[in-house]
């Protein structure tokens, strides 16, 4: 027994990660010498996907187990999606908004009676889907509230993330995304995530317009707030005439086991932003929702893009959302997030501290030490067939597609227990 372990350790200090292929790291070097380099990829070039897999360029198999930051929800290359892709590829993909097309109504109408709101303003990106917000709740501020001009100001939470325009790194508290990119947008105030005294107080400035607030912060690290915060939260916002913009860029559209996931607390946002998911990874679409009161603050040029509400995206969204409905994905997260926290819970707590999350948006937190971080067990988990994606030093984001089963779902945690227990 004692030589097995023997063995056992001497074969893990010897581990070192699987050298890229030689077509790999030629693709690898060409990014670097001809991309600016503002990401920092796994080592892994992926050519095609499928359901929860995805292949590189080797023809090695991997499950995806972060979903293009929960933009996969209903796994790569969905057939229907792609369909109504191809389809409508074939007779017009933009108009601009400068005419009328025959698909954006259709987007419109579904998505608004989908949500419950009045209106729905489509953009391309989660980022333009903020900013919209932004713009939106300070247009409300002077039209509705009687902010005088100039003075509205939007409360967000350290730790947020947002996006990564000026005005959304002006909000940021990651001095990764924020630094050094000066003056920053006045008017922000930022206080503690899950503190509602602190949301008290700042309300109590008559110039607050809007509170922008994740459900659960993703990319801090699956942050999930106490029970009862975002319904408290909201009532001081209504309380206090504030707007309470639901940021579900990343927990909406099933991922947390509910439609939103504001929903398990009965919260409907003022304001509610969508993106990722909403295209299923085929192209990039947002949707910012409010009822008229706050959606007609915005007339004609006032605000748009020139690709949003195309209709190529529109058709694209709207079977990315019948496919999260139809194929009960929100319900299979539900269920299986619980199964995949529970397997979790039983890694040995020396080599897993934390196990956190909603429905398939979960992370692990994992002790630090010198020889054992986030990346290096992302790169032994990639070699075991699993990709995932540290969002710090200690913390591993596991979301797989909504589409996964039980059965793949159980070898996907027994992939990630053996390899945090084989450091
Ligand atoms: C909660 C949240 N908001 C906004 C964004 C920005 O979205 P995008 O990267 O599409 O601009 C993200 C992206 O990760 C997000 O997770």
């Amino acid at each position: 027994m004692t030589r097995r372990i023997a063995l056992i350790r001497r074969f893990v200090a010897s581990w070192t990660p699987a050298v890229p292929s030689a077509r790999a790291q030629r693709i690898m070097d060409r990014e670097w010498q001809y991309g600016a380099h503002n990401y920092r990829p796994l080592p892994v070039v992926l050519t095609r996907g499928e359901g929860i897999h995805v292949w590189d360029v080797d023809d090695r198999r991997y499950v995806d187990f972060l979903s293009a930051y929960s933009a996969v929800n209903q796994g790569h290359s969905h057939p229907r999606i792609l369909a109504a892709l191809a389809s409508q590829s074939r007779r017009i993909t933009l108009t601009s908004r400068a005419f009328y097309n025959d698909v954006l109504g259709d987007f419109e109408e579904y998505v608004t009676k989908l949500f419950g709101y009045d209106k729905v303003l489509p953009m391309n990106s989660g980022s333009e889907g903020i900013e919209t917000a932004l713009k939106l709740t300070r247009r409300w501020a002077y039209e509705v509230k009687g902010v005088p001009p100039n003075q509205a100001k939007v409360i967000f939470c350290e730790n947020n993330f947002a996006g990564r325009t000026i005005a959304e790194v002006s909000a940021s508290t990651d001095p990764d995304s924020r630094g050094g990119y000066g003056p920053y947008l006045p008017g922000v105030i930022v206080i503690p995530y899950d503190d509602l005294t602190a949301l008290e107080n700042a309300v109590r400035d008559p110039t607050v317009a809007g509170f922008v607030v994740e459900p659960v912060q993703g990319e801090a690290g699956v942050i999930v707030p106490s029970d009862g915060y975002l319904r408290k939260a909201y009532d001081i916002c209504k309380r206090n005439r504030v707007l309470f913009v639901g940021d579900e860029i990343q927990t909406g559209l099933g991922r947390t086991g509910k439609r939103l996931a504001c929903d398990y607390e009965d919260v409907r946002p003022d304001i509610l932003v969508l993106s990722k998911a909403i295209s299923g990874g085929v192209l990039p679409l947002a949707a910012i929702l409010a009822d008229d009161e706050i959606m007609l603050c915005i007339k004609p040029n006032q605000h748009g893009s020139t690709y949003g509400g195309n209709p190529l995206a529109c058709r694209v969204g709207i079977e990315a959302l019948k496919v999260i409905e139809e194929e009960r994905l929100t319900e299979n997260a539900y269920r299986l997030g619980n199964i995949l926290r529970a397997e979790l819970e039983k890694i040995d707590k020396k080599k897993v501290v934390t196990v956190r999350g909603k429905g398939l948006l979960n992370a692990i937190v994992i002790p630090e030490r010198k020889d054992y971080n986030a990346w290096l067990v992302c790169l032994r988990l990639r070699d075991n067939g699993l990709l995932a994606k540290p969002t710090h030093e200690s913390i591993i984001r596991l979301a797989p597609p909504l589409v996964i089963n039980e059965e793949q779902l159980l070898d996907c945690a027994k992939i990630i227990r053996d390899t945090v227990e084989s450091f």
